[in-house]
This record gives C-alpha cells, structure tokens and sequence, in this order.
C-alpha cells in the first residue's frame, strides 16, 4: 500500500518537473530546440492583455508577424489614434505594456520558422505596418482570386487571417488548416 502511493507522488513529481521544464524552455534557443514541432509556425499570443486589446477589431495578430520595427511605428500613441483609418487610442501604462510585449516577441527576437522567414525578408531595415504587404505573405496568397478575399462576405480582406486559416490563433498557417469560407473547394 505504501510503496504504491509513493509510487504515485513520484510519478506526479516527475511529471510537474517535466511540465516545468517545459515552461521554463519555452524562451530562446533551448526552447526552440525542445519544441522543434511546434516551433514550425509562429508562437501563439500568450499575453492577456494583448489579446485583449488587439483582438478586439481583428485576430490579435502574433507579435511574431511583424519586425520590432514595425511595432514600433505601429504601436504609439500617435499612430493608434490614426489605426488604418480607426481609433485604436488605449491608455499609457496599457500602450507600454503591449509595446513591449509586441517588440520582445516580434520576427526578429524569434526562432520560430515563419518569423525567422520574415525576419530575413525584411533584414534591411525595412519596417511594413501591414502583414499582407510583407513580400513573404504576399506571395503565398498572389494566386487566390479576388473573388474569394474582397468580394468574399465570409472573409472581407486578406487582413482577416483567421477567417481562412482555421488554427490562426494557435499561431498556425499551415495550408492542411486552411479552409475559406464559401469556397470549400476553393474554385
Ligand atoms: C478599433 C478597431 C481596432 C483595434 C482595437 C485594433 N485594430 Fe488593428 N486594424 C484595424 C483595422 C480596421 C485594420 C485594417 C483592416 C483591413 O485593411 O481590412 C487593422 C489592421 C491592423 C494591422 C495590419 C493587418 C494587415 O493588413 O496586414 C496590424 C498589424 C494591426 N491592425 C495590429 C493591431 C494591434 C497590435 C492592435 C492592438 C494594439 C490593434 N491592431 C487593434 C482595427 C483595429
Ligand atoms: C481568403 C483566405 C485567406 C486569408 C484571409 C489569409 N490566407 Fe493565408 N493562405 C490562404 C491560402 C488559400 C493559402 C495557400 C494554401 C495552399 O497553397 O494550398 C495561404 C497560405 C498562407 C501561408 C503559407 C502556408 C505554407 O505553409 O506555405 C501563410 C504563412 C499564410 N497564409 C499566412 C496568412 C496570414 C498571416 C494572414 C493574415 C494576415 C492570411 N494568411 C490570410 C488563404 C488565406
């Protein structure tokens, strides 16, 4: 009796180690390295607030979508007031918090595959406010017609990411989870 419950608390121990090990790997390279399956796509918005405020008119775009050059232009006080033809306007101490949280995870600080692709094409400097006019997400949606994105009620604009890419939120874009809508075949 007593050897089994020891049993048990040693295997509950073990398995809180592992999980711990796991969320203290989840930064930088060792973490990159461990979870080399997930780290094929871009790493999932994991700040509350972020998601909070930025998922409010669209998907809350994954800071790993963008250079920190971007956020910076993107995220301040002047430029939100004026965000792509909306008031995005937050208070200072929630503004610093998400431009931070956006700058530290951005393309360039990350080692997740898509990032890591974005970050290269904009190596020189370059710092695009939109996502859709990166050259990277351009060139995978050029052959979609029209038809299916602007004149799509289901989709709006290519901004909408998560209206096609199913598991958006979770960071993935794969082309296995993308699904738009009205087109399920896509012709
Ligand atoms: C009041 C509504 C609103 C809020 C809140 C908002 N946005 Fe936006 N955002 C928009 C609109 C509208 C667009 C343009 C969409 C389009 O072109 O179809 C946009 C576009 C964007 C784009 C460019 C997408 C592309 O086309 O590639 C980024 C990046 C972005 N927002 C980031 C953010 C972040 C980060 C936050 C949080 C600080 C935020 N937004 C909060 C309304 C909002
Ligand atoms: C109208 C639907 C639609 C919208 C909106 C859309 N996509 Fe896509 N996306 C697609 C399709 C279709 C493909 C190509 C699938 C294929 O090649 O079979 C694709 C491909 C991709 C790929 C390449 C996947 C790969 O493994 O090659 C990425 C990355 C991607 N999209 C990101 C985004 C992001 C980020 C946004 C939002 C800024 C977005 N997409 C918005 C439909 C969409």
């Amino acid at each position: 009796m007593m050897r089994n419950k020891l049993k048990v608390a040693a295997l509950l121990a073990g398995a809180l180690l592992v999980n711990g090990a796991y969320a203290e790997a989840e930064e930088g390279f060792w973490g990159w390295l461990i979870n080399f399956e997930r780290t094929k796509e871009v790493k999932p918005v994991t700040d509350k607030l972020y998601q909070e405020e930025c998922g409010e008119c669209h998907f809350a775009y994954q800071p790993g979508l963008l250079p920190a050059k971007s956020w910076e232009k993107l995220l301040n006080a002047e430029a939100l007031r004026d965000h792509f033809g909306d008031n995005a306007e937050m208070d200072k101490d929630t503004l610093r918090a998400i431009h931070d949280y956006a700058v530290e995870n951005s393309a360039d600080k990350s080692w997740y595959k898509r990032s890591r692709k974005i970050a290269a094409a904009t190596a020189e400097g370059a710092a695009p406010l939109r996502i859709t006019g990166l050259r990277y997400i351009e060139r995978k949606h050029r052959d979609i017609p029209e038809k299916m994105v602007k004149g799509n009620k289901g989709v709006k604009s290519l901004s909408y990411c998560d209206k096609c890419h199913t598991q958006a939120s979770k960071g993935v874009f794969d082309t296995d989870t993308v699904a738009i809508p009205n087109y399920p075949n896509r012709d």
